[in-house]
């Protein structure tokens, strides 16, 4: 077997559920090999922190996948594409539109209603299950999806309609190569039924302005242009979806990461400020998107390759986390690891560049809150034999179930009203 059939083999193992619940090895060879061409160079592979940094900061790459010379000539046109995989002008048209209804500053004053939600779930985990805690159906699942419909202005008798449209979209973000055809055409009509369910929406919310994002995005307007009605559905879709699908990750990976190293959850739970560098640390060490792609649009040299026009570069983002050329001891989980004072040291979890987390604020707060409460409320949590599995995804991946023992759950120690 050649190196470039090796290279190709040890990509594929990253859809093999084994391979799912721990894909790190084989993301080190990855990295190790990168950058490197396969498929007669219309693929290239890049797992170093530094040629991911570039090319996601590179204007000479476009967002849009299906402009890769890996698409079938005669594939379909994909309809109801978001924001996330246009660019310029198109893209910072309608960036800009939705950052202008989603600051940092809406995501700041959520922090009052994330306590809360985050004190509810888990008073309401200890009254159904005292001594357990199904952390991602009781906590790190439920929050963010009640957080992003109620700022969405999602009613949340809605959510059963549509929560497995959010699933059966997530699952088509498998770098398209990778997945089987049918997840397209899955997703494609998980992309209508919602479609459906949001026309009816902004319909209702143009009759009836609400306090909601939507309603903001309905209303917004920069130099005279606004969203049209397809715009504002993709909107919707990608935020609700976002909402839905990373988030949880976050939250699951960072508490079996610190179930696993009981010192640093004893650390966190001494001190409730390391929370925010908890947060970092899962994101580099165990990141939620673990891939994304770009098409390259001109000649781009990457180390001793070349991508030409039409190049599909896939970026595993999961690698570049645990690069040894930018941290030290790259697979060793600590809370306290200094990366502010090495800027080149920041991770690549929300990507960089012109496509930069739009959520990235209000992930870190949901998290960070999430993980504080954890840490203050669930006493003697330990990871119960067998309570451990995986979505099948290897993009947006993380666990399914994360079943915890505990010596119960202490009530909130709040004032009323936060
Ligand atoms: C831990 C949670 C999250 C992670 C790891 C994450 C990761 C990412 C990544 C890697 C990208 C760039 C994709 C690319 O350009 O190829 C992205 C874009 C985006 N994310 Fe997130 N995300 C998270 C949470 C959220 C949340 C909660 C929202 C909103 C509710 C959100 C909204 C967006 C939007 C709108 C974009 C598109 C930005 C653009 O194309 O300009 N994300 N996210």
């Amino acid at each position: 077997m050649t190196a470039t059939e090796q290279n190709l083999l040890s990509l594929s193992q990253l859809g093999d559920p084994a391979v799912v619940a721990n894909p790190y090895p084989v993301l080190a060879a990855l990295r190790e090999a990168s950058p490197y061409a396969v498929l007669d160079g219309a693929l290239v592979i890049l797992g170093r922190h530094a040629d991911c940094s570039m090319i996601l900061r590179d204007s000479r790459v476009s967002s849009q996948r299906s402009t890769s010379r890996l698409r079938p000539p005669d594939a379909p046109p994909r309809p109801g594409i978001s924001f996330l995989s246009m660019d310029p002008p198109d893209h910072t048209r309608l960036r800009r539109l939705v950052s202008k209804a989603f600051t940092p500053r809406t995501v700041a004053r959520l922090a009052p209603r994330i306590e809360a939600v985050t004190d509810e779930l888990l008073s309401a985990a200890a009254e159904q299950s005292p001594g357990q805690l199904e952390l991602v159906s009781q906590l790190a699942y439920p929050l963010p999806v009640r957080i992003i419909c109620e700022l969405l202005g999602v009613p949340a008798t809605d959510h059963p309609r549509f929560a497995g449209w959010s699933a059966r979209l997530a699952h088509s973000l498998q770098p398209q190569f990778m997945a089987p055809e049918e997840n397209a055409a899955d997703a494609a009509a998980a992309r209508e039924e919602f479609a459906v369910y949001f026309r009816e929406l902004i319909a209702a919310r143009r009759a009836d302005p609400g306090d909601d994002l939507l309603t903001d995005l309905i209303r917004a307007e920069d130099e005279g242009s606004r969203l049209t009605e397809a715009e504002l559905i993709s909107t919707a879709v990608l935020l609700l979806v976002a909402g839905h699908e990373t988030t949880v990750g976050l939250i699951a990976n960072a508490v079996l990461a610190l179930l696993r190293h009981p010192d640093q959850l004893a650390a966190l739970r001494a001190d409730p400020g390391l929370a925010t560098g908890a947060v970092e640390e899962t994101l580099r060490y165990d990141p939620p998107v673990q891939m994304t792609a770009r098409v390259a649009r001109a000649t781009i040299p990457i180390g001793e390759l070349e991508a030409t026009d039409g190049t599909l570069l896939l970026l595993l983002l999961a690698a570049t986390g645990r690069d040894p050329a930018v941290y030290a001891d790259p697979d060793r989980f600590d809370i306290t690891r200094e990366s502010a004072s090495r800027p080149a040291a920041g991770h690549l979890a929300f990507a960089a560049g012109p496509h930069f987390c739009l959520g990235a604020p209000l992930a870190r707060l949901e998290a960070a809150t999430a993980l504080t409460a954890f840490a203050q409320r669930v006493e003697a949590p330990e990871l119960a034999a067998g309570g451990l599995s995986y979505k099948p995804n290897f993009n947006l991946r993380g666990p399914r179930r994360l079943l915890i023992s505990s010596g119960g759950i202490r009530s909130t120690t709040r004032p009323p009203g936060r």
